[in-house]
């Protein structure tokens, strides 16, 4: 054995066992944590992933709306300001936890087409056809998040719909200020449109940067400015239009839900659904049903951990790692120390192999949660953890190798209002301005929800997934997803709101924005600034951000057979933590544009 490495191998063989066990060494390695400052607010506090969205559902609150009102104000001012992800043609999961104690788990998830079938991205071989499930029409699920948000309001909104819907109806109209992420995000992505807009007529294949850009942003409805008529790319400062989702919107704001499932909308969508070749129907819209499902519940160092159940992995796969976490030290161990590294890449390597062997949509299987859930099968899960060894992913379960499958856009929003109502939503298109489709004329983007199925089961997809036939493509289904949005309690008290983006990523960021409040005492800004690792199991790396890890940890941790894949800032995560005496605390992600404000 080198020199160098004898002491921190004698560290590690007095350190760690087995088993698991409640001290570690004194913090050995661990990185420094950095400052960052919170938004601390008397009464009420938005977190969302743009400051027009946390300012709208601010103003909501002070009218005398609750979270709910504002939830709903959110969301439609997110499908205005935030086009890579805000939306009304994707879908989302809602946790709210009333002040009474009240709580409940809205699911708008998107479903399958009734004429979608589990093998509808293959190719006449039987493999996966490049694109199909991601890009265009036929990549998107029919659309959840107007109906989700027409039935939470329903339920618990108190100001008339017409006021909440409002203001993003006013923000379309009046037109939105691109900040520098919006603005390079629009230029580097090629929309699709089906329809004829000032003399042209494009083809996602044909298209050329200029041109395309002119053509999408007629599409959207966006009132081209001078720059674009030129064809000069999108500048921050540029303030854009959104005619067509100002008169969507105001059908929603008029009508409801009927507004968009129904009605000029759902001919607007169809009639783009048959010019691109997709199938989504009238009678599917008509169809579409969110759902109320039963929230999940775990404990961990005295909090209580209430989060979202399948169609979700992530509620589950969240209190498995809580529970694997539970008997470890994490704090004594040190932030980001190889000793805590070993153990959370461990545990997460764990729980990211069931959640690829055995989650899937509730409605259309079973889904073994209780089981998956028990603490003995955790605790036994853990006890395979090598005493300083990385356990190989190939070891923990047979199965192909698959890397990360979901891309890079999706957002999520926090409320706490005046009277410690609660909401913790995600939502998304799912792949960075979903499928790309644009419907004409009604100037917003589809999801491209569909790409979240397994295409192929047992065989891994374009983008790499493998699933089991748990989730496999049937009509009506909901897709498996890895939103986890979270509200913690602590004897029976509101205590910390949570969640992020980031695909698969998402449940590792929630995890560390939990064990970074609860076992490290990070205020809520540095708790979702700080940076992080990822594990999913496969592929066997992990992933570290910069300034994660110091190169005397990364260095200890390759020497305990990790790999370490550096990888570009992840999540946008998003906090708001109860300080004793009932002050909130906001933390909004520095890696986007987000905000936090209240009263
Ligand atoms: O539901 C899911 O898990 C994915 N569709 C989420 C995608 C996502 O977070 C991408 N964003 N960063």
């Amino acid at each position: 054995m080198k020199r160098y490495l004898y002491p921190l191998a004698l560290a590690a063989l007095l350190s760690c066992t087995s088993t698991p066990h409640a001290t570690a060494p004194v913090a050995t390695l661990a990185t420094p944590i950095p400052t960052a400052t919170p938004v601390v607010t008397a009464k009420a506090l938005v977190t969302s992933a743009h400051p027009e969205a946390s300012r709208i559902g601010v103003e909501i609150l002070q009218k005398g709306g609750n979270a709910y009102d504002a939830a709903v104000a959110v969301q439609f001012a997110l499908a205005v300001v935030l086009p890579v992800a805000g939306n009304i043609g994707g879908g989302g999961f809602l946790l709210y936890r009333g002040a009474d104690g009240q709580e409940g788990a809205l699911d708008f998830r998107e479903t399958a087409p009734a004429a979608a079938t589990r093998d509808m991205y293959l190719d006449k071989q039987g493999n996966v056809i490049p694109d199909l499930s991601t890009l265009g029409h036929l990549a998107a699920g029919v659309p959840g998040t107007v109906a989700g948000m027409w039935e939470l309001h329903k339920k618990l909104g108190k100001l008339p719909w017409k006021e909440v819907v409002q203001p993003a109806v006013d923000l379309a109209a009046k037109g939105v200020v691109l900040t520098e992420k919006e603005a390079a995000g629009l230029n580097r992505t090629k929309f699709i449109t089906t329809a004829v807009t000032a003399g042209q007529h494009m083809e996602h294949s044909q298209a050329t940067p200029g041109v395309r850009m002119e053509a999408a942003v007629n599409e959207m409805g966006f009132l081209p400015n001078s720059y674009v008529r030129e064809g000069r790319p999108w500048q921050p400062g540029d303030t854009i239009r959104h005619r067509y989702l100002a008169s969507t919107l105001s059908r929603i704001r008029d009508e409801g839900r009927t507004g968009f499932y129904a009605g000029t909308t759902a001919d607007l969508l169809t009639q783009e659904m048959q010019r691109g070749h997709g199938i989504i129907t009238k009678q599917d819209l008509q169809n579409y049903q969110p759902k109320w499902r039963t929230p999940l519940h775990g404990q961990y160092r005295g909090y209580d951990v209430l989060t979202f159940p399948p169609p979700s992995s992530g509620g589950v796969a969240l209190l498995q790692m809580l529970q694997m976490l539970e008997p470890y030290d994490l704090g004594r161990a040190g932030w980001h120390s190889p000793q805590a590294t070993h153990w959370i890449t461990e545990a997460q390597r764990r729980v990211y192999a069931d959640r690829a062997t055995y989650l899937g949509d509730p409605d259309f299987g079973h889904v073994p949660v209780k089981q998956l859930l028990e603490k003995p099968y955790n605790k036994q899960r853990m006890a395979t953890t090598l005493p300083y060894r990385a356990t190989p992913s190939s070891q923990v379960t047979a199965g192909p190798n698959f890397p990360s499958y979901e891309s890079d856009q999706t957002t999520h929003y926090n409320i706490v209002d005046a009277q410690g109502n609660a909401v913790s939503c995600t939502t998304t298109l799912n792949g960075a301005y979903g499928s790309k489709v644009v419907v004409a004329g009604a100037g917003f983007l589809l999801n491209n929800e569909m790409d979240d199925f397994s295409s192929k089961p047992g065989t891994p997809n374009s983008y790499g997934l493998v699933g089991g036939a748990a989730n496999a493509i049937a009509p009506g289904k909901r897709m498996l997803s890895s939103m986890t949005p979270a509200i913690l309690t602590k004897n029976k008290k509101l205590a910390l709101v949570v969640g992020t983006p980031g695909g698969s990523t998402i449940i590792t960021s929630v995890l560390q924005a939990i064990l970074n409040t609860l076992d490290y005492g990070m205020n809520a800004q540095q708790a979702v600034a700080a940076p992080r690792l990822h594990h999913q199991w496969l592929p066997d790396l992990i992933d570290v951000e910069a300034g994660a890890l110091l190169p005397a940890t990364q260095d200890t941790l390759r020497a305990r057979g990790y790999k370490l894949n550096p990888r570009a800032p992840w999540g946008r995560v998003e906090v708001i933590r109860v300080l004793p005496g009932g002050r909130l605390e906001g933390g909004a992600d520095p890696r986007g544009d987000d905000s936090s404000q209240g009263y």
